[in-house]
């Protein structure tokens, strides 16, 4: 599965070894001298992709982030999502300035993030192409406008906490309002090197 336009890293893309066709950005001496497969390169060197394919390496969940703007309903999926502090309640996420989304996110006074169940695949395709287009999910819109999805496996209602400068993308918190949570042990759909899939627990395997 690829996401041709967004930018995030393609599965087929493997780091080529110095010497061979496609090789990464500019090798470096590596800071560590270690015996094993991990190919060194400089995250500075002018090409961004080994460096994205690096932090592919990091499976996480999906979440979609919905705001109202005054075109309507709007949603972004998004994978840097995190949670932040307990007491006040924070999280974040960070939108890239690219984006043509970027802006109503960090104008928004409140948005709401939902984390993804494995069965909502669709719905994280969707607002990885586009922003507007709602129809056919289950959604309504919470006590401030913003659009909220049924059938995820948490919320997090928020209020804009700060929205900082980030280099190429803003880094959103959000002071959360109000959450909800799914009880039933149910799957998150996660996302790894540019795949979609489901964890499965070690008992279960
Ligand atoms: C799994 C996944 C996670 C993503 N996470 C982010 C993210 O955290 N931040 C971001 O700016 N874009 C992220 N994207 C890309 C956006 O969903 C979307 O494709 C991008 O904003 C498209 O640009 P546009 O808003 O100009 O149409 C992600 C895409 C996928 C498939």
């Amino acid at each position: 599965m690829g996401f041709a336009n967004n930018g995030y890293p393609r599965s087929k893309m493997a780091i080529q070894r110095a010497g061979t066709a496609g090789q990464i950005g500019v090798h470096m001496a590596p800071l560590v001298a270690m015996n094993d497969d991990l190919i060194p390169f400089s995250p500075d060197s002018g090409d961004a992709t080994a460096l994205r394919r690096a932090f592919g390496r990091f499976g996480t969940g999906v979440t979609v982030v919905t705001v109202k703007t005054t075109q309507g309903p709007m949603g972004m999926t998004a994978n840097s999502f995190a949670s932040v502090s307990l007491d006040p309640p924070l999280v974040l996420w960070s939108p890239a300035i690219s984006s043509k989304r970027h802006d109503s996110f960090t104008a928004a006074a409140s948005f709401c993030i939902h984390v993804l169940g494995a069965d909502q695949e669709e719905l994280a395709q969707r607002f990885a192409t586009q922003g507007h287009d709602f129809a056919g999910f289950d959604w309504t819109e919470d006590a401030a406008g913003v659009p909220t999805f049924a059938g995820c496996l948490a919320r997090f209602h928020c209020n804009t906490y700060a929205v900082h400068a980030a280099g190429d993308h803003s880094l959103i918190l959000g002071h959360v309002r109000q959450a909800a949570l799914r009880e039933d042990g149910a799957s998150g759909l996660m996302f790894d090197q540019g795949r979609y899939g489901r964890f499965t627990p070690r008992d279960e395997a």
